[in-house]
């Protein structure tokens, strides 16, 4: 089997279950675009699993938002305008895709790639004590 564009990391880990959980899912199918894009699948599959991340993303950022409006996290909001950004951006890439497919994607690739990385390594690990304070384990 080929090697993940993103292998999990165990850097990644906030070691609450149900955040992990959606941040690898959100790596997977990251990975699934990639592997869709790498086989040269038809452009309405690749839309498909843009679609998915989409809505999985939006999924998970609500819930992260939810914990910080329930905790009073410190830093909720420069934390939503990078959750709103990215949506922005991915969406964008989604309408450009439209016309130009192949140099999109890698372009698309690259940023997802580099976002979620240091999104989950930077912002993300940023709460874990908040969300830990206040019982957030599992
Ligand atoms: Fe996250
Ligand atoms: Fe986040």
């Amino acid at each position: 089997m080929a090697k993940d564009f993103i292998p999990w990391r165990g850097s990644f880990n906030t070691n609450i279950v149900e955040i992990d959980d959606q941040h690898k899912k959100l790596v997977a199918l990251i990975n699934e675009l990639y592997k869709a894009y790498i086989e040269k699948q038809q452009k309405k599959i690749i839309e498909k699993v843009i679609d998915e991340l989409i809505n999985y993303t939006v999924y998970h950022f609500e819930i992260e938002e939810n914990y910080f409006k329930q905790f009073e996290y410190e830093n909720t909001e420069e934390h939503i305008k990078e959750h709103q950004e990215f949506v922005k951006s991915v969406e964008s890439f989604k309408h450009k895709f439209g016309k130009n497919e192949r140099v999109l994607t890698t372009e698309m690739l690259l940023f997802l790639q580099k976002w979620i990385t240091g999104h989950i390594l930077g912002s993300d690990m940023k709460y874990i004590e908040c969300f830990k304070n206040n019982g957030l384990i599992l």
